[in-house]
């Protein structure tokens, strides 16, 4: 299981221009929920669906997050020498194994769609992940894995759906969807950021996709879409006419870490999933919520 999709694709260029003065000297990937950056959440998510090649297009002001993923010799051997060694056995887990990472710069900010394009040497023409890392979900079997587990069934391309609320949809990719059989649909079309009125659906595309190889062909080509940016939600318009796409309706719930009350909600779920602090949090919390009523 999982053995088809080796390789995922983690677009960490943007500005984060929503969580400033946080993000002024900070990748907002640095961000934390809890006590790992929003980035580590979802590089371990990938790793546990069974990814072995992690592929990270960044950008200027982004070298903290390659430093995350590396060994930090210093601090290792001031950690052996206290002899805290619970914390050091953290660090070694997180850490890649040598030569699983490849970092790549996207130069302009051309859009999402350009970012992917940017990693299509690294990706060498097999089927493989993409995981936009302001999405987190908690709880259930891991999405990616959920989604993989579907595309050793159905093959093609596969798409993480949310529902949003109807008035939202111009936030973000809104699928058509058909049949619908288990846990999965057929995919009818998608649109980049639609108006309320225009959307075909309230299913978003969520921030988890696993596409085949020839999505760098249509993003090569690619004119500018939505925001005047490159689109990834575009490229697959035009790969669906080649190829088949299906959505995954996943367990777990979602939270959009780009908006700062999603960013909030999550390192509230996230705590309160832990078991170490899970007790203590709460009735700190109620302190909290109580005192502010
Ligand atoms: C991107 C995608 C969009 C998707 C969203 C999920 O938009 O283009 O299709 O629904 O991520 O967060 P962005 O958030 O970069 O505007």
């Amino acid at each position: 299981m999982g053995a088809s999709i080796k390789k995922a694709v983690f677009p960490v260029a943007g500005l984060g221009t929503r969580f400033l003065p946080a993000t002024k000297a900070m990748p907002k990937e640095m961000l934390t929920v809890v006590d790992r950056p929003v980035i580590q959440w979802v590089v371990d998510e990938a790793r546990e669906a069974g990814i072995e090649h992690f592929i990270f297009v960044t950008g200027r002001n982004k070298g903290v997050i390659e430093d995350h993923f590396d060994k930090q010799f210093e601090l290792e051997q001031t950690l052996r020498d206290r002899g805290k060694l619970s914390e050091l056995a953290v660090l070694e887990a997180d850490l890649p194994a040598a030569g699983q990472t490849s970092f790549t710069r996207q130069q302009q900010p051309l859009g999402l769609g350009h970012a992917v394009w940017c990693a299509r040497e690294l990706v060498s023409g097999q089927p493989f992940a993409l995981l936009l890392p302001d999405m987190l979900v908690e709880g259930g079997a891991g999405c990616l894995k959920q989604m993989i587990e579907a595309h050793d069934r159905l093959g093609g391309n596969i798409i993480a759906l949310a529902e949003v609320p109807p008035q939202d949809t111009g936030a973000y990719g809104i699928v058509e969807v058909g049949e619908a059989s288990g846990n999965t649909f057929e995919i009818t079309g998608m649109v980049e950021k639609p108006a309320p009125d225009v959307a075909p659906s309230n299913l978003m595309i969520m921030g988890r996709y696993i596409l085949q190889p020839e999505i760098f062909g249509h993003l090569e080509t690619q004119e500018k879409g939505a925001s005047g940016e490159i689109q990834i939600t575009d490229a697959m318009a035009a790969l669906h006419k080649e190829q088949k796409f299906h959505g995954i309706n996943y367990e777990g719930r979602t939270y959009d870490c780009g908006d700062k009350i999603g960013f909030l909600s999550a390192n509230v779920a996230f705590a309160l999933n832990r078991p170490d602090l899970r007790d203590a949090f709460m009735r700190a919390l109620d302190e909290v919520l109580k005192s502010a009523r």
